[in-house]
């Protein structure tokens, strides 16, 4: 190996731009859990309610038997908790799953959907995963339309498997159950949809539905915060129109989890930390 000797001038310099690297990246790096608030204003609703939407946890490790994750829903004191998604992966066992949802059953209205990494596992593995939520007591939507009384608000709740339910039974079909939950919604009510994934926004417009709780999109992978809200996401492609935030179109507000992934991704998430979403209705 020939070695190059390097002037003083010029190891400054390079100093220097690693450090400006260095302090660019790190914080991006800096991968802590975060609470993100929305406030919603709606005529339907005469008392506040809170709403804690989980979503893209794979699984991962939010510390001793998820402490961390448990703790900082039990700061907001949500009056539900909505489970969007990929919240079991199919590569990380069920472990830290399992805790998380240990932690929160029993405490809290619970309410789970699907994501595309439940069904990525196969018949086995989704059996497995499908059993830890019946055994917990913890209620999985497929097309239903529950009218839930909340603080004496009435709000529909409406969720739907993922769009890749078909991989694992053929006669699970998004698109049924997008076409069931609609024929039973009661237009008076406040009505939440809660799917995993953010790129049928036109759907849950055209179905009138007031809010789309989402996730999916893992806010993009990297961010470049006030420019770039988000790089890449799943079945968006480059630069995604969802990829985390508060969208509104004709009367409906969707809002995209950017999810709790962290270790289960190969690339490292940047200037895009894992969140809590709490939504407050008003
Ligand atoms: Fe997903």
């Amino acid at each position: 190996m020939k070695l190059v000797k390097l002037t003083r001038e010029q190891i400054i310099r390079r100093v220097v731009v690693f450090g400006v690297l260095a302090a660019l990246i790190c914080p991006g790096l800096y991968n802590k859990l975060k609470v993100v608030n929305y406030t919603l204003e709606s005529d339907k609703i005469t008392t506040p309610v809170r709403i804690a939407l989980v979503t893209d946890l794979h699984s991962c490790k939010y510390g001793d038997h998820e402490s961390e994750l448990i703790a900082a829903i039990d700061s907001q004191s949500p009056d539900v908790i909505l489970l969007g998604g990929d919240i079991f992966d199919d590569k990380l066992p069920n472990d830290n799953t399992v805790d998380f949802l240990s932690g929160i059953a029993g405490r809290y209205p619970v309410y789970y959907v699907t994501g595309n990494h439940e069904f990525w596992g196969g018949v086995d593995q989704y059996d497995v995963q499908m059993s830890i939520l019946d055994d917990l007591g913890i209620p999985r939507l497929q097309g239903d339309v529950l009218s839930l009384n909340i603080n004496g608000n009435s709000i529909g709740l409406v969720g739907v498997d993922d769009y890749d339910s078909h991989l694992v039974d053929s006669e699970l079909i998004l698109e049924n159950q997008f076409v069931d939950a609609y024929l039973n919604l009661d237009a008076s009510s406040y009505n939440i949809i809660l799917s995993h994934r953010p790129e049928y926004f036109d759907t849950y417009t055209a179905q009138d539905y007031d809010l789309a709780l989402c996730g999916h999109a893992h806010g993009g992978q990297w961010r470049i915060p006030g420019i770039l809200n988000g790089l890449y996401a799943p079945n968006q492609g480059l630069f995604p129109k969802y990829a985390g935030g508060l969208y509104e179109e004709d009367g409906t507000t969707m809002i995209v989890s950017r999810g709790l992934a962290r270790e289960s991704t190969m690339i490292p998430r940047l200037y895009n930390r894992p969140e809590l979403v709490i939504i407050d209705l008003v």
